[in-house]
């Protein structure tokens, strides 16, 4: 599967924007480090672990300053978004910790969750900004 940031993803807000190419570009670089060790990740875990945990922080930061700006610009479905975001961070946070405490030996099992990852974290991203993010579009009027 292919993540890759496309111009229709766009907001047109410039911060929001910045952050969400981050956000694909993170994602990328946890698929890219999948498939090039692909057979031998577990030899690779440690850097598999810190391109996670990057992901899953740069996540809940990227979330707190999208649910500022919908709250600064009294947007009224914003009770609605936050309980997407919360549950995203959740699902992260669970892949986070099956990655983390992985056995050493179970290369399979390895491979199987972070496909699952990868492919639950595109679309789940690409399907959030196109519907969930468009909708606040409109209201955004200024970003501090
Ligand atoms: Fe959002």
């Amino acid at each position: 599967m292919s993540i890759e940031w496309k111009d229709s993803y766009k907001t047109n807000i410039i911060e929001v924007d910045t952050q969400h190419q981050r956000l694909f570009t993170l994602m990328e670089e946890l698929d890219s480090l999948y498939h090039a060790h692909k057979g031998s990740l577990i030899k690779n875990l440690s850097s598999i672990r810190k391109a996670v945990s990057e992901l899953e922080q740069y996540t809940i930061s990227h979330f707190l300053i999208e649910e500022r700006i919908m709250e600064e610009n009294n947007y009224p479905d914003l009770e609605n978004h936050k309980l997407q975001h919360d549950k995203f961070t959740d699902k992260i946070l669970e892949f986070k910790e099956k990655i983390n405490n992985h056995t050493e030996n179970d290369e399979a099992t390895l491979d199987e969750n972070l496909d699952h990852i990868l492919k639950f974290l595109g679309t789940w991203l690409t399907n959030h900004i196109m519907i969930k993010d468009m909708d606040y579009k409109p209201y955004i009027k200024h970003v501090l």
